[in-house]
């Protein structure tokens, strides 16, 4: 017995150092979970009878926001460039909701013929559009063009959605009050419009790209808000937190191997999709923010109190 308290002992002290470090860094991991995590949105408000259209909602933030409306009891339109996963979403929607009016339909915000195929198929199939949440989004992919010859982050994150955005105001001006919600970043705030080389031809840096197509949606939403005064639509712009989803994958496999290690214990830090959806969530549901348009929501860290 005498042996084994003393073996006990002897590990300890040896391994003291390396015990304490392991302990802070626990701890320091939980609290920094702890404060990361953010609040929800508490709004019991149902959607029964509305109808719902997101773009990009097959993975990641999309999908979450689409799984919450379809809990809502709205009817859910999944607008996704890859129709087969979006399937495979939307039956994973259906089952988890108990909601079976979840639907997909095909749009590739790269394409500005993809964008008009969608926007008339809603046009002329659908009776209403309460929420319109523009969600889907390219981060830092190398020097590549849509269709129509854009750099692929202004096209994708702005040019596609402010054309859907534009072809979809008659049937949102029918439906109201109605919402439009555009997921920006926090990376809108080092953004610069460069007036001069706008698909950045001269010189193209993947981080100046995807933070002048975040400030393109900041700047639209607020201009749309502007426009749409009194007409019963309202608009929001924001920023998600820093969520795990797959909006990294261009940038990972850049990675020198130290970052790689440096960045992995970072990423089992941040938010969960289903975190991350509720500044999105929030932002087309809340009551509190019927009559405000316009502007740009960021979460404040949790509340005590809050469950996720
Ligand atoms: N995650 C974060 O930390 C974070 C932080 C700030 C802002 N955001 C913003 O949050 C939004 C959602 O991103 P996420 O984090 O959920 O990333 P994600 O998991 O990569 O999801 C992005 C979605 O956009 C879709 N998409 C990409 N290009 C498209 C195109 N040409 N046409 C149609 N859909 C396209 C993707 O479809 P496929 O699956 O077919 O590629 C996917 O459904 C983005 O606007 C992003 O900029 C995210
Ligand atoms: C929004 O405005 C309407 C009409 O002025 C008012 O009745 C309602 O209480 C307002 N709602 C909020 C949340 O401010």
């Amino acid at each position: 017995m005498q042996n084994y308290a003393d073996a006990i002992r002897h590990l300890i002290t040896r391994h003291a150092t390396g015990l304490a470090v392991a302990c802070i860094a626990g701890a320091g991991i939980l609290a920094l979970r702890r404060w990361m995590a953010g609040g929800v949105c508490r709004s019991k408000v149902r959607l029964d009878g509305k109808t719902v259209l997101i773009t990009g909602a097959n993975t990641g933030i999309g999908k979450e926001t689409a799984l919450d409306m379809a809990k809502r009891g709205a009817r859910v339109i999944l607008a996704c460039r890859d129709v087969t996963r979006a399937c495979i979403a939307a039956d994973e929607i259906r089952q988890q909701s108990g909601n079976g009016n979840v639907v997909v339909k095909k749009l590739d915000l790269a394409s500005l013929q993809s964008v008009r195929d969608l926007a008339k198929d809603v046009e002329e199939n659908e009776e209403r559009l309460d929420i319109l949440i523009n969600n889907a989004g390219v981060m830092m992919c190398p020097k590549w063009k849509t269709d129509d010859g854009f750099e692929m982050q202004f096209g994708v994150n702005h040019l596609g959605h402010f054309l859907l955005t534009n072809l979809l105001l008659d049937l949102l001006k029918k439906s109201t009050p109605s919402r439009v919600v555009i997921v920006s970043s926090l990376a809108h705030e080092k953004g610069i419009i460069d007036f001069d080389d706008i698909h950045l031809d001269v010189q193209y840096e993947r981080e100046t790209s995807y933070r002048q197509s975040k400030l393109a949606n900041v700047l639209f939403c607020r201009e749309l808000a502007s426009r749409l005064q009194g007409t019963g639509v309202t608009v929001y712009s924001l920023h998600p937190g820093v969520i795990r989803t797959e909006l990294g994958r261009h940038l990972l496999p850049t990675l020198a191997l130290w970052q790689r290690i440096v960045v992995t214990p970072i990423i089992m830090l941040i938010k969960s999709p289903a975190a991350g959806a509720q500044t999105s969530i929030y932002c087309a549901v809340d009551e509190s923010q019927a009559n405000a348009s316009g502007l740009y929501y960021r979460q404040e860290q949790r509340d005590p109190g809050d469950d996720l």
